[in-house]
């Protein structure tokens, strides 16, 4: 028999829910939202290496659409029990060739299921230990995740703080006529990936744009996705734009563009919309990717912070 793939393991090797010492009864979890704060919700008494019943599984999936964000603390995973927990929430992302995105393999041009988000050279390197601006993930995709989640297994002892903001909360704070005039745009975001290897081809100096201009030329293939995003399930809307990648919105005049584009920027960092999470090793923070953005804070080059992510597969926003 041929080898299964590291999800098929996963899904094979997965406590079933018949098995009673391996099944976690749904009382035993507390779903508690985080007090004052713009998004989030904490679970507590969850292992996520058991089988989990429908209860609870549908109980996480609701907490996710009203809550965006959902900290699971004190876990203990491998790679595929991590694999088999996420799975219960849709299928992996799994990005086309051409459309390179974060841990892209340069063979295959995807990434691995679980990717290494890590400062550890050659293990998951890819944003170092540097501060990555407010982003959603996959933004420049045709068919971005709908959500991801990552598991902290080593940290730094200062920074490296990863913060959440709810874009349905800012989207509702806009005064009435700027919802109005932006609810029909439509953003292209560019791919970040492709621009570096442009880059290095051209031996530019890597800077990236945060608006293009008509007389700049096109890097990559551009899909337009709606500015103002409906969430699947709520119907609720969000302003859906990422803080430092390169955008156009279709058909509008560039010059009003780029300043519209940047006033909806400051407009998302106001401090009011945002959680900032204080991670401790086990946590698993699994985010709404349609709705929210993040960020993350520098921290010492020198300390290691190890965190594995899994994206899960979204539908074309709308
Ligand atoms: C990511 C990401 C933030 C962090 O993995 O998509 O943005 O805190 N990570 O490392
Ligand atoms: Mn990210």
């Amino acid at each position: 028999m041929s080898s299964l793939t590291p999800l098929s393991q996963a899904i094979h090797n997965a406590p079933r829910w018949h098995e009673p010492k391996h099944l976690q009864p749904s009382e035993e979890i507390q779903i508690q939202p985080l007090d004052h704060a713009a998004l989030g919700a904490i679970v507590t008494g969850l292992d996520a290496k058991k089988a989990q019943t429908g209860e609870t599984i549908f109980k996480l999936k609701q907490a996710l659409a009203q809550h965006l964000v959902l900290i699971f603390k004190k876990q203990q995973l491998d790679d595929l029990q991590f694999l088999a927990f996420a799975s219960y929430f849709g299928s992996i992302f799994r990005p086309s060739k051409d459309n390179p995105v974060l841990g892209y393999d340069l063979e295959t041009g995807v990434p691995p299921d679980v990717v290494p988000v890590s400062n550890a050279v050659g293990q998951g390197d890819y944003t170092g230990h540097g501060e990555l601006a407010p982003h959603a993930d996959h933004q420049w995709t045709p068919l971005p995740s709908f959500g991801s989640l990552l598991y902290a297994i080593e940290l730094p002892k200062a920074g490296g703080k990863t913060s959440w903001i709810n874009t349905i909360a800012a989207y509702e704070a806009l005064d009435d006529d700027l919802k109005q005039h932006i609810r029909s745009l439509q953003l292209i975001t560019y791919n970040p990936f492709v621009r570096a290897q442009s880059n290095n081809g051209s031996k530019a100096n890597g800077h990236t744009p945060l608006y293009r201009f008509d007389d700049q030329p096109v890097v990559g293939h551009a899909y337009p996705h709606p500015l103002v995003r409906t969430h699947a399930e709520s119907g609720r809307s969000a302003l859906w734009l990422s803080a430092k990648n390169e955008v156009e919105l279709v058909n509008y005049n560039d010059i009003a563009g780029a300043e519209l584009i940047a006033r909806l920027r400051e407009h998302l960092a106001q401090p009011e919309f945002r959680y900032t999470h204080d991670w401790e090793v086990g946590d698993i923070v699994f985010w709404d990717n349609q709705v929210t953005l993040h960020a993350r804070k520098p921290f010492p080059s020198e300390q290691r912070r190890l965190l594995k992510r899994i994206s899960l597969a979204g539908g074309r926003p709308f």
